[in-house]
């Protein structure tokens, strides 16, 4: 099968927690390649636009504060059917709700400080990594 890519974000409470190897290794362990790699400080705007979808939760505000309370790790991962080896690794948003061994039940703190996010489809990461990526920042 082909390799596909995804767009991982390890977040706040991750970096802040200086767990951004760890996470990583498990997404490495899990299969996944990590072929771009930075870490930023969201302003506020990139947060709210990369959330977008979210805009009219209840929730939106507090994961916009959030997201832009520390340094995120910003990666595009590649394997073979990356989206689905990425979200099985990462476990149930909720950690609480999240299988042992995945990257939430280990280290997740809450439902909105749970360490990653990752594109819930190949349509997503596609925009999710053009949304924080050139091209040109894509080595392989
Ligand atoms: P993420 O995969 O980054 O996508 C949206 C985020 O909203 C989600 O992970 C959670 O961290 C966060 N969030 C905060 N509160 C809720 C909630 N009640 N339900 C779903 N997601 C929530």
């Amino acid at each position: 099968m082909a390799a596909t890519r995804t767009f991982s974000i390890i977040k706040p409470d991750a970096t802040r927690r200086n767990l951004t190897g760890a996470v990583t290794k498990m997404l490495e362990d899990a299969g996944l390649r990590v072929v771009a790699s930075k870490r930023i400080q969201m302003s506020r705007e990139q947060a709210e636009g990369f959330y977008d979808v979210h805009r009219e939760r209840p929730f939106f505000g507090e994961l916009v504060d959030f997201m832009i309370s520390g340094p995120v790790v910003v990666q595009v991962l590649e394997g073979e059917n990356a989206v689905k080896a990425n979200r099985d690794v990462m476990g149930a948003t909720n950690p609480a709700d999240a299988d042992e061994g995945t990257i939430r039940k280990t280290y997740a703190e809450s439902i909105e400080a749970n360490s990653v996010h990752g594109s819930d489809s190949e349509e997503n990461a596609a925009n999710e990594i053009k949304f924080f990526f050139n091209d040109d920042e894509l080595v392989g």
